[in-house]
């Protein structure tokens, strides 16, 4: 069992590779918080995960919202009696546009990849420092490396996030919290179709999905999106203690895109 005796949380658990991920660390062994907006799906997951012989609970309620955000982790803390990972996975896909961009956008993408990120982490680090040490781990994004030519703001908050957990790695690796990120390429969920899809994408209209997801994986050297359970199995091993020398990694799981 890979994350034996380890107790933590995965936001944006209810979908997706957050999904994939509590479902996966639980099978390793690990107790999972699963947080997310969407209170029936994220009770789905921790029923899954307790019907297999797992331990979970549900925790709903919006990211965005500085107080839920902290509040989350002393509320896991309370629950599991310690905590030894975070996995800080929610993200806003954010608008395309630029031209005639609300700035209120800008606040919108940095708010849920980055704040909230943040906002978890300060609550988690001292437990995680007075529990021996402990594992983070961030959402970035394909578009964190290289420019992306859908969303800028998009880029700008996957950045941020990659900026954020180097920075964390450094400061706290001597409390034994090693701060990583994973960064997806196109991978199939739900967030793909809005990726794909977008009102303010030109080149989306009079386009069916499948088409759109088939013409946005089209440039990849494997020729198709990850299935989240490929994004899952990196983060269990970064947060497990196999990863236990990476710190301040940035993981890229896009099929060679970014080659
Ligand atoms: N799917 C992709 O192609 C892709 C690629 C690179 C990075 N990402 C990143 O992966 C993460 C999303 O994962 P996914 O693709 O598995 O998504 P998904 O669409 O399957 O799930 C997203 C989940 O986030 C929850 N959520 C949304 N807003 C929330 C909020 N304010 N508070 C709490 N929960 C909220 C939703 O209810 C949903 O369950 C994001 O950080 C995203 O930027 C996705």
């Amino acid at each position: 069992m890979r994350m034996a005796d380890r107790f933590g949380i995965v936001t944006a658990g209810a979908s997706g590779m957050g999904r994939a991920g509590a479902i996966r660390f639980a099978a390793e062994g690990a107790a999972v918080a699963v947080v997310d907006l969407d209170e029936a799906k994220a009770k789905e997951v921790a029923d899954t995960i307790k019907a297999a012989g797992g331990q979970a609970f549900a925790l709903a309620g919006n990211l965005m919202e500085e107080d839920f955000a902290r509040g989350l982790v002393h509320e896991t803390h309370k629950r599991f009696g310690r905590l030894d990972f975070l996995w800080a996975h929610a993200g806003h896909p954010s608008v395309s546009r630029v031209e005639g961009l609300d700035l209120k956008e800008f606040d919108v993408a940095m708010n849920l990849n980055v704040r909230a990120a943040l906002a978890s982490a300060i609550e988690a680090i001292p437990l995680m420092r007075d529990g021996g040490g402990g594992s983070m781990l961030f959402t970035s994004s394909t578009s964190g490396v290289i420019g992306s030519p859908f969303s800028p703001l998009y880029s700008v908050a996957k950045w941020g996030v990659i900026g954020l957990a180097r920075s964390l790695a450094k400061r706290y690796g001597p409390d034994n919290i090693r701060v990583n990120v994973v960064c997806p390429g196109t991978t199939d969920t739900p967030m793909l179709d809005t990726l794909v899809s977008r009102p303010d994408e030109t080149e989306t209209h009079g386009k069916d999905l499948n088409e759109l997801k088939r013409i946005r994986s089209s440039g990849n050297p494997m020729g198709r999106a990850a299935r989240p359970e490929e994004v899952a199995n990196v983060a269990l091993f970064l947060l497990s203690h196999e990863a236990s020398y990476v710190n301040g990694a940035s993981l890229l799981v896009d099929g060679g895109k970014t080659a």
